[in-house]
């Protein structure tokens, strides 16, 4: 910490992923970070360089920027180098399906009984009039002192590090200008577009953009399905459709659904959100359903193609809710394995991030420790999550561990024909024909 200039470092409350890469990234800009969190034993580790989240890149970027960066469980240690402080906590849905807000009025009942000037950026994401809220909650505890900045974080979990590097814009929410002119500033050499505005339309933008890209998902997904039933191939729609530059070709893979920590939830707050202004949003309670729906509907395809699930075995190749993370937030593998064994299949699973024996989320479903092994005795496979070295999978080997022949493949991330090479039939989403029936040989 630089000693001469005690307010000068950054302060992030809230080691989690966002706090964590949001950290670690300015320093790796050339500021020292302190970063708190109140959670001791994930602290300890990150004095020791050991990351508590799976995040390509990121140990070795903590470890080139070691010196810059202070962890600490103290607010008052935080709050004796840092005179802007990012929030990033938790905001959890709450039971009435709303944010749970109280992390961040702790967070702002702390800070405020220390006193002194302080910024307050709030990274978290926060439901429009959360910084009323808390310039509310600032006047109320007498703490005038603290002023507050909007500034949403637009990170994808398994690509974090290159986004906060190279963010396609950086969005500011201010209720003064110099406040808003200090966050920017810390942006200033990374060349991005700085989005200057209010507190509130910067809170919207996140919202929006979030669920724009969930609709983006859902839209395509049942596009998908009408393909199924014309004999049409959505990856073609899709790449035809990208090219357009007004569409564009991010967020068109079809699959078996959105999940993660974001989007299922995000999408449900602005539902929310809208419904207790008294506006009803048609558009995303379709896009909510329709995620819910691709689910199932890949259920459907399994027992149109094996004519039931009773003792039937099957394999779910990945479980994480994407590829490069550990994390199994809203995954879709959760839903499915229930559902598969709720129609009587059993079911084995491998994925390259979860541990054998780690059936927290899959109760009664094998984790097995390689694909191969996982699909010992399988009468189908079905592919859950596109990691890169399902890709390149020995389709010859798994045919002879399989019982059967079936291979649904939820992202459409297979190279089919090599699929089929292997005498297996081969399925994806909304890749041409209608599904066949049981007795139909493979394609
Ligand atoms: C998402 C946003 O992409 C980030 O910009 C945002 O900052 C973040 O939420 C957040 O609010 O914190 P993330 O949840 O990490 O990031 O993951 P995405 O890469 O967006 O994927 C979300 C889900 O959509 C995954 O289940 C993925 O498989 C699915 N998806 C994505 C598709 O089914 N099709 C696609 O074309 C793209």
């Amino acid at each position: 910490m630089d000693r001469d200039h005690p307010q000068a470092a950054l302060g992030v409350i809230g080691a989690g992923y966002v706090g964590l890469v949001t950290g670690v990234c300015f320093a790796h800009l050339g500021f020292d970070v302190v970063c708190m969190d109140l959670d001791q034993s994930k602290i300890d580790r990150l004095r020791r360089g050991v990351i508590p989240i799976y995040e390509p890149g990121l140990d070795e970027l903590l470890a080139r920027v070691r010196e810059r960066l202070l962890f600490t469980t103290s607010y008052d240690e935080l709050l004796d180098c840092c005179a802007i402080v990012f929030v990033a906590v938790d905001t959890p849905p709450s039971p009435a399906g709303d944010a749970d807000l109280s992390r961040v009025e702790r967070v702002v009942r702390e800070v405020a009984a220390r006193g002194g000037e302080r910024l307050l950026v709030m990274k978290s994401t926060v439901p429009v009039g959360t910084g009323d809220r808390v310039m509310a909650q600032i006047k109320a505890l007498g703490a005038t002192s603290i002023g507050y900045v909007s500034n949403p974080e637009f990170l994808r979990e398994g690509a974090a590090i290159d986004d906060v590097r190279h963010p396609d814009r950086v969005v500011v929410g201010a209720y003064e200008e110099a406040a808003g002119d200090r966050v920017a500033a810390l942006y200033a050499s990374l060349e991005a577009p700085i989005v200057r505005t209010t507190v509130p339309t910067a809170e919207m933008i996140k919202y929006a953009s979030n669920a724009f890209l969930a609709t983006k998902i859902s839209f395509i997904n049942e596009i998908a399905n009408v393909c199924d039933e014309v004999g049409a191939d959505v990856r073609t729609v899709a790449e035809g459709m990208g090219l357009d530059r007004r569409i564009g070709s991010h967020f068109l893979q079809a699959g078996i659904g959105y999940g993660g920590s974001c989007f299922p939830k995000d999408v449900q707050a602005l539902k929310q959100l809208a419904g207790n202004s008294g506006y009803h949003f048609q558009l995303l309670n379709a896009v909510i359903e329709v995620n819910a729906l691709q689910k199932r509907r890949l259920v459907g395809q399994l027992k149109k193609r094996l004519g039931t699930l009773r003792d039937v075995r099957v394999t779910l190749l990945g479980l994480t809710f994407k590829p490069h993370t550990d994390d199994l937030r809203e995954a879709s593998s959760i839903v499915l394995a229930a559902r598969l064994r709720a129609e009587g299949a059993t079911v084995a699973a491998y994925d390259p991030t979860i541990l054998a024996g780690d059936d927290v989320h899959f109760p009664g479903v094998r984790i097995a420790g390689s694909a191969l092994e996982a699909l010992e005795g399988a009468d189908a496979a079905v592919l859950v999550t596109e990691w890169p070295q399902f890709s390149e999978f020995d389709w010859a080997a798994g045919r002879q561990a399989m019982r059967g022949s079936v291979v649904l493949d939820g992202r459409n991330f297979l190279d089919g024909d090599a699929v089929r090479a292997a005498g297996l039939s081969y399925d994806g989403i909304g890749i041409g024909g209608t599904v066949s029936g049981p007795d139909e040989p493979p394609a």
